[in-house]
Formats: structure tokens, C-alpha cells, sequence
């Protein structure tokens, strides 16, 4: 049997079609256009290259965007200023400061993200919405796994009752993941560094998700024959070559659904950033 796989440009563009209609009827019923704003620090190719994708997608949408690039050289008391000043901004509805941060102020990062009023922090990561998620509150939820359990419903695969399993305990993936799937009813496990016989804890599993940051490590005898496997990683072992966390060409023979990297989850984060750009305004706008 070969697994069934998850494409993520199939999901990504029902999320976007999803958030730009919530987006046209907001600006019906309000007169108000969604508009998130993100904050490039320095000159990381990388970010900018993400930063710019988040752009286009927002103009693709009717998303009002705004991108604010910052000298590498920039201190924590002029991030913050910057913050304060979208925070007070009614066109913008959701902040983003995009990470990694330089060196200089790395150090103050919670800080700098604690910063961002609540109900404009689309990156979900303030102390506030991650409580939030963990008592079942309305929230802003990070965008990686909230496009996860949004794809797994989307896909049709049961997760009420279903036994799950995390690999990582990261606060950006592992942790969130956790209490989404929580929320709908499975019995979630969680794995790390230090977790004792990962395989036979793995195999039991009817949803995997594998958020390790290592380049293959999740193998076939690791795998329950059926299960959905989600591979969040994205591990570069070559200029031009990436990878995911599962070993895909063994556990597509084995999983009863997949998602390949690249082109799976990956896709989908920038589509939920939209998707929590326009929640943020709703719940702004309805507040
Ligand atoms: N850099 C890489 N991924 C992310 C993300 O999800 N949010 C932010 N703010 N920065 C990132």
C-alpha cells in the first residue's frame, strides 16, 4: 500500500480562498481592510525572502500590508517604539516581527514579542495566546500547527479518539500542536531528546507529526501501518536539496496518508498567517 499524499499547495489555496473571502466580507460589513504588518530586522536573506512572500500573498488576498525593514543596527528601545506605534495603528490589524532577531538584541526577544498587543499577535507566540490555546479560549494560534490540524480536518482524518504523537516539544510547533489536538479530542503524546524507546511510543500512533529539526529520522519501523504522518522539518543536507524529518520514500509504503517536504506543510504557513490576519481584525472589529 502507498500512502495517500497530503499536498500542501491543494490546502494552502483553500486557505487562502477561505481568508480572502473572510477578508471582502469584512470590508463589506465594516468598511475596514484586514492589514498586517511585519518588521524585517537586518538583512538575513532568508527572512527577506519569507518576508516578501508574506507580502505578496497579503496583496494577493486584499490584505493592506505593511513591511517595515529595520537596520541590522537597530536597538531593543527602537523595536519596541516601532511596536507601540503599530499596536496604536488602526489600519493594522496583525504584527509580525520577523525572527531570527540580530545578535544585539536576540537576548530580548520575549520581550520585544511580548511587546505586540494580544489580539494583534498573528504569529501567536505572546504569553497571553498561547494560555489561551492551552485553556481553550479564543485565540490567536501559532501558524505552522494551526495549519496542520486545519489540513488534517480539511483531509477528512479522524482525529477525535485517535491516538497521537509529537516529536518535538518546541514553543513555535511541538507545544501548540499539542493542545490543538488536545482540544479535538485525541490523546496526544509528546517526545523529545530524552524520551525512552521513541519507536514503540511512535508506533502506536494514528497521527504523527515529526518536528525534530533532523533529516530523516522518522523511518518506516517507526511508523504504524495507516497512520497520517505529518513531517513539519525542512533540514537543508545540500545547496539545493531539502528534506523533511520522515524518511519518505520508506514510510509512504507504510503510513495511510503523507505529506512530502518540500511541498507540504511548508505551504501552508504563510496561507494561515492570512487566515489569522483576518481573525485578528474580526475579533478587533467585533470587540
Ligand atoms: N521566522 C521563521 N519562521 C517564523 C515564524 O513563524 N514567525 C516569525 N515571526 N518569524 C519566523
Amino acid at each position: 500500500m502507498t500512502a495517500r499524499i497530503l499536498e500542501g499547495k491543494v490546502f494552502a489555496q483553500a486557505f487562502r480562498e477561505d481568508a480572502q473571502k473572510k477578508a471582502a466580507a469584512l470590508q463589506e460589513k465594516y468598511g475596514v481592510q484586514p492589514g498586517l504588518a511585519v518588521i524585517i530586522v537586518g538583512s538575513n536573506p532568508a527572512s527577506q525572502v519569507y518576508v516578501r512572500n508574506k507580502h505578496k500573498s497579503c496583496e494577493a488576498l486584499g490584505i493592506y500590508s505593511e513591511v517595515i525593514e529595520m537596520p541590522e543596527t537597530t536597538t531593543k528601545d527602537e523595536l519596541i517604539a516601532k511596536i507601540d506605534a503599530l499596536n496604536a495603528d488602526v489600519k493594522i490589524h496583525g504584527i509580525l516581527v520577523q525572527l531570527p532577531l540580530p545578535e544585539q538584541i536576540a537576548a530580548h526577544e520575549s520581550e520585544i514579542l511580548e511587546r505586540i498587543r494580544p489580539e494583534k499577535d498573528v504569529d501567536g507566540f505572546h504569553p497571553v495566546n498561547v494560555g489561551r490555546l492551552v485553556t481553550g479560549e479564543p485565540g490567536l494560534v501559532p501558524c505552522t500547527p494551526f495549519g496542520c490540524l486545519r489540513m488534517l480536518e480539511l483531509a477528512g482524518i479522524p482525529i477525535d479518539g485517535q491516538r497521537a504523537v509529537i516529536i518535538g516539544r518546541s514553543n513555535i510547533v511541538g507545544k501548540p500542536m499539542l493542545h490543538l489536538l488536545l482540544g479535538k479530542n485525541a490523546t496526544v503524546t509528546i517526545c523529545h531528546s530524552h524520551t525512552k524507546d521513541l519507536p514503540a511510543i511512535t508506533r502506536e500512533a494514528d497521527i504523527l507529526v515529526a518536528a525534530v529539526g533532523r533529516p530523516k529520522f522518522v523511518t518506516a519501523d517507526m511508523v504504524k501501518p495507516g497512520a497520517t504522518v505529518i513531517d513539519v522539518g525542512i533540514n537543508r543536507i545540500a545547496p539545493k536539496k531539502l528534506v523533511g524529518d520522515v524518511d519518505f520514500e520508506s514510510v509512504k509504503e507504510v503510513a495511510g496518508a503523507i505529506t512530502p517536504v518540500p511541498g507540504g506543510v511548508g505551504l501552508l504557513t504563510v496561507a494561515m498567517l492570512m487566515e489569522n490576519v483576518v481573525r485578528a481584525a474580526e475579533m478587533q472589529l467585533q470587540a
